[in-house]
């Protein structure tokens, strides 16, 4: 049996890699706060993922809270900079794949088109700068099978996400205020974790393409305030009453973290190099909405 550990348990990419199917041989062993209440020691993971008899790391854990980095960013940092700096020496010392998730907040929006992988980084946030600290210290860390894939917006009808949120509010009839000056590209968990286990597969079989730095998003552009509508729309098909949508501005939700105004990532080099293909977020919706509105 091939042990695949996850670091995040209850989150929702880590929710999302549970769900997957799995090809025979391979089984997944979560670790998430529960497992690093002592903090992110290089030592402790070596020693956990012996104990795992691990043959490859995913990391689906991180400091995801924006707005509340901006006033804690040593917690951001520990998750977001310095965990995949201990990952990838534990990782190296055993010869592990290990396979990170970054961000589209590490640009500052003001590109204009889609970002490539080779475009430079300007975060606008807290979460943006550790979550790019992140991403060098795994691509300076010298492990050979590394792979990063920077997702955006990322969905799903775990947690707290902006779905669900939107369902509970439109569930209590209250009147909706989104942003419509943000772009990006809604990315469901379920499909980022599908790329990010066909990655990890790849590097198992020491696939040399699939090392590196990949944008992985949805492949529809919008707005929040189109992805809350799309969202109501599809939840009127299924009955529930529409609530009033009003489309803001950024400026007028005075948030403690600058978001980029435009963050549409190009996904072409993942798809180039492993094949594999984005899907609309469209595709997902009716999934998340009905499993969402059937709780
Ligand atoms: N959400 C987005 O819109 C978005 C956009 C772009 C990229 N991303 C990236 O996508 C990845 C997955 O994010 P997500 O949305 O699935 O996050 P999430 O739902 O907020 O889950 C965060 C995960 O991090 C784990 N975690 C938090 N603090 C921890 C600690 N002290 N020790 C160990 N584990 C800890 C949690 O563990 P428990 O299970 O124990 O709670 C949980 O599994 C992250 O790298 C994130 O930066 C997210």
């Amino acid at each position: 049996m091939a042990t695949i550990v996850v670091i995040g348990e209850s989150g929702q990419l880590a929710q999302s890699l549970r769900g997957l199917p799995w090809p025979p041989g391979f089984a997944l062993s979560f670790h998430g706060r529960r497992s690093f209440q002592a903090g992110f020691d290089a030592e402790l993971v070596g020693r956990l993922l012996q104990a795992e008899a691990a043959h490859a790391v995913l990391n689906a854990a991180a400091y995801t809270a924006v707005d509340r980095a901006e006033s804690e960013p040593q917690a951001a940092s520990a998750l977001n900079a310095h965990l995949p700096r201990v990952l990838a020496a534990a990782c190296g010392a055993l010869d592990l794949p290990l396979v990170h998730i970054s961000t589209d907040y590490v640009f500052d929006g003001r590109k204009g088109a889609p970002y490539v992988e080779t475009d430079v980084p300007n975060p606008l946030s807290v979460y943006g700068r550790t979550k790019l600290e992140g991403d060098r210290n795994l691509d300076l860390s010298g492990l050979r099978w590394w792979a990063i894939l920077r997702a955006s917006w990322v969905v799903s009808e775990i947690g707290e996400t902006f779905i669900v949120k939107v369902l509970r509010r439109a569930r209590a009839g209250e009147a909706l205020r989104i942003v419509d000056d943000q772009h990006g590209c809604p990315t469901a968990a379920s499909e980022l974790a599908r790329a990010m286990q066909a990655v990890a597969l790849r590097l198992l079989d020491r696939d040399h393409a699939a090392r590196g730095l990949f944008n992985y998003c949805g492949a529809s552009e919008m707005s929040w305030h189109g992805l809350a509508e799309k969202t109501l729309l599809t939840a009127e098909k299924i009955g529930l009453a529409r609530p009033p949508l009003q489309a803001i501005k950024t400026a007028e939700l005075n948030a403690p973290a600058q978001r980029p105004a435009y963050s549409v990532l190009s996904c072409a080099r993942i798809a180039q190099a492993c094949g594999l293909t984005t899907t609309q977020i469209e595709d997902d919706l009716d999934r998340m909405v009905r499993s969402i509105l059937a709780r």
